[in-house]
Order: structure tokens, then sequence, then C-alpha cells
């Protein structure tokens, strides 16, 4: 893998670093991502299924027990995923306090927590999660074996997955974190994602509108015109051979 020597500088000088990363680099781990697969012989999420019927309000009140089947199906194949270099080497690195880390994500499979990262921003949300379409009440246990659409036991209500579909608002308090470690960090390193689900997609440009250096590690470099470094290869290996 060829890291460019300003690049691998800025890595390690950097003050303050945030990281986005996105379904690439849960790939290593076998999940599928939702764009574009590096790996032919996988299928990405989206080339099966229609994110509109799938991960929208509209889809789950069309047809509610669908989507619940897709989420359950989803949670019972990442039961069998572990978390992959990438997610430990930036743990380690948080953990490390020579440099102030922060992590944001795309990511709803949980697997920066396992892989031993404490503070990470999740910007669409997680997958383990469930709450209340109509009063919000949060369901986190108990639904492992659930096949259909249940019933909040509080208002009634329909119980969906705690994610964020498309159309609807980041969770605020994420989305502010996320804002402010744009603004302040040196280097913003965006990791295993297409940019092109807004607003995430932004937060590099706002982090290099005030001065920060911008890498890019894919192995499908993307068009993003903010970008300083583009690093061509995949997250576990970048992780390895630069920090
Ligand atoms: P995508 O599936 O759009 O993009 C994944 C990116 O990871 C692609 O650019 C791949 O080239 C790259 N990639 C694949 N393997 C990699 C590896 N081993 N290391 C590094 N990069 C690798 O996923 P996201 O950009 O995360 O949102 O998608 C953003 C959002 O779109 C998701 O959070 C989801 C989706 O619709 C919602 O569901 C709201």
């Amino acid at each position: 893998m060829e890291i460019d020597n300003d690049a691998l500088y800025h890595i390690k000088n950097a003050k303050c670093v945030t990281i986005l990363t996105g379904a690439g680099v849960s790939a290593e781990s076998g999940v599928a991502t939702f764009r574009s697969y590096k790996d032919e012989t996988k299928e990405s999420l989206w080339s099966q299924y229609d994110p509109q019927k799938m991960a929208s309000l509209e889809g789950f009140l069309e047809n509610p027990n669908r989507v619940w089947q897709w989420y359950q199906w989803r949670r019972s194949e990442l039961k069998t995923k572990e978390p992959n270099d990438a997610h430990k080497a930036i743990a380690k690195w948080q953990q490390s306090n020579s440099q102030s880390v922060t992590l944001i994500t795309q990511n709803v499979d949980g697997l920066h927590q396992a892989g031993g990262s404490q503070n990470v921003t999740e910007l669409h949300g997680n997958i383990w999660g469930n709450h209340c379409l109509q009063c919000r009440t949060e369901y986190k246990e108990g639904v492992d074996d659930i096949e259909e659409v249940i019933e909040c036991p509080e208002c009634g209500g329909q119980i969906r997955p705690s994610v964020v579909w498309f159309g609807e608002a980041l969770p605020e308090h994420a989305w502010r974190d996320a804002e402010s470690a744009s603004y302040s960090c040196d280097l913003f390193l965006s990791v295993g994602t297409s940019s092109q689900v807004y607003p995430a997609a932004g937060l590099a440009a706002l982090a290099k509108s005030q001065g920060a250096t911008v890498i890019e590690i894919n192995p499908e470099p993307t068009e993003s015109s903010v970008v300083d470094y583009c690093v061509k290869g995949i997250a576990s290996k970048f992780f390895l051979e630069s920090l």
C-alpha cells in the first residue's frame, strides 16, 4: 500500500484527529456494504434491496413486517461478525492519548464498540436498539426471536429499529458532536465511505474549510473534491502501516 510521506507526516503530527467511518470499515469483518463491494463474489445491500422499501418511514408504514424481518435478518447476520484490525487499531489510537482522536461512524453495527472504542458518535443510530414509533419508548432487550412487528406495551404503537432512515433527521446530539469535532480538528480521515450520503458526507468539507488536512482511505477512491491525500487500499492495512 502506498501512503504519501506528507500524509504520514500529518498522521503522526496532528494534534486533533477526527475519523469518519462508513460501511467499508466493517467489510473486512464480512459485513455487506451498501453500494460497492471490492470482493466481487459478494453483493452490496442496495444492489439487492430497495432502500425506499427497507430504509424509509414510508416503506415501514407500507409493510412493517417486511422491514422488521429485514432488520431481524441483518441482526442475525451481524451476530456472527467480529471486529477487524481496523476497528481495533482505531480503538487503540483513541486510547493511546498521544493525540486527541474522535470517532464518528455512519455504521449501525456496533463493531467499533466491540473493537474497544469507548467513545463513538453514531450518526445513523444503532441496529441493536428499537423504539416505539409513537411514544419513542426504547426497547433493547427481548426482541431477538420476534418475527413480526410488536406493539408498544406503553401506548400500542409499532416498534421499529433505532436506525436513521432516508428522509429522517440525524440524532441531534450526535450531529452536534460530529460538526464540532470536524470543525476543530487538524486532520480528518474519511475511511471506508462512498461519501454519497449527506449530511455525513459534508463533514470532510467542513473540516477542510477550517484548515484541516483531509485523507481518504478507500480501495475505490471517491470523487470528493475536498480530499488532500487519497490512500488507495483497505482500512486494516492502512492503520497497521500508518500508526
Ligand atoms: P457504502 O456502501 O456507500 O460505501 C462503502 C465504501 O467502502 C465504498 O466506497 C467502498 O469502496 C469502501 N470499501 C470497501 N471495502 C473497504 C475496506 N476494506 N476498507 C476501506 N474501504 C472499503 O457505505 P457508506 O458510505 O457507509 O445509511 O454508506 C453511507 C450510508 O448509506 C449508510 O450509513 C447507510 C447507507 O444507506 C442509512 O441506511 C441511513
